[in-house]
């Protein structure tokens, strides 16, 4: 029920093959793909070619989260290279249904993502369209940043709200997540968990192994 999203942004590039497949081994369900365009956020990570490169190995269901600005340009290319979800801000497109609607002809799942100052209004006329709500738990552009206490209160408003128009959308957080603080946001309401550093710092198979002890605990209760 619940779902470890690994980011390859906080692996070792030169042993990027390894790193997937021991979190593939471990019993990870996601691969989340951070691509930022140094436009709408500061950084600039990577593209569709790596994509391509781990897709031709994995088969591990692959979570793209487009930081970038005017996403829609883009969303073929990103189908092209193996995206199976394609996340997109709220903030970088000017015409979100659209982007949304074009996400979902290509076949493929679509997520909307919020930064942390953005309020949840944005999502009104979107919900039920939208396959997958991302709660930003940092500011995104970096990895390994401490996770704002704020998105617990939004992740907890956005199930409520889920819940009231019986959408079964999945609940998404990202930045700052460990397996010492991954129980706040589960309990808040998050069931798609997104963890760079605290997978990939360190020995992969018992940091999976962590996380997956707290869902279990969830998945029991
Ligand atoms: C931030 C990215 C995150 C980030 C998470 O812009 O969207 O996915 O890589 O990394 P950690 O888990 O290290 O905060
Ligand atoms: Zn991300």
């Amino acid at each position: 029920m619940y779902k470890l999203a690994p980011s390859i942004l906080a692996a070792d590039f030169w042993r990027l093959g390894e790193y997937i497949k021991e979190a593939e081994e471990a019993g990870v369900e996601y691969l989340h793909i951070d691509v930022m365009d140094g436009e709408f956020v500061p950084s600039i990570s990577f593209g569709t070619p790596i994509i391509k490169s781990i897709r031709k190995k994995s088969k591990l269901v692959f979570d793209v989260h487009l930081m970038v600005e005017e996403p829609i340009r883009y969303l073929e290319d990103f189908k092209e290279a193996g995206a199976d979800i394609i996340t997109v801000h709220a903030e970088a497109c000017k015409h979100l249904h659209r982007t949304v609607t074009r996400i979902k002809e290509l076949g493929l799942k679509a997520g909307v993502s919020l930064n942390p100052a953005t309020p949840l209004a944005e999502l009104e006329y979107i919900l039920d369209e939208v396959d997958m709500i991302l709660i930003m738990s940092v500011n995104p552009g970096y990895g390994g940043q401490a996770f704002l206490p704020l998105s617990l209160n939004k992740i907890k408003s956005l199930k409520e709200i889920l819940d009231e128009k019986q959408l079964k959308a999945d609940i998404e957080v990202d930045g700052g997540i460990s397996a010492l603080n991954v129980d706040e946001v589960i309990r808040a309401g998050a069931n798609v968990i997104v963890a760079g550093t605290a997978v990939f710092g360190g020995n992969i198979t018992e940091n999976v192994n962590a996380f997956k002890k707290v869902f279990h605990e969830f998945e029991i209760d």
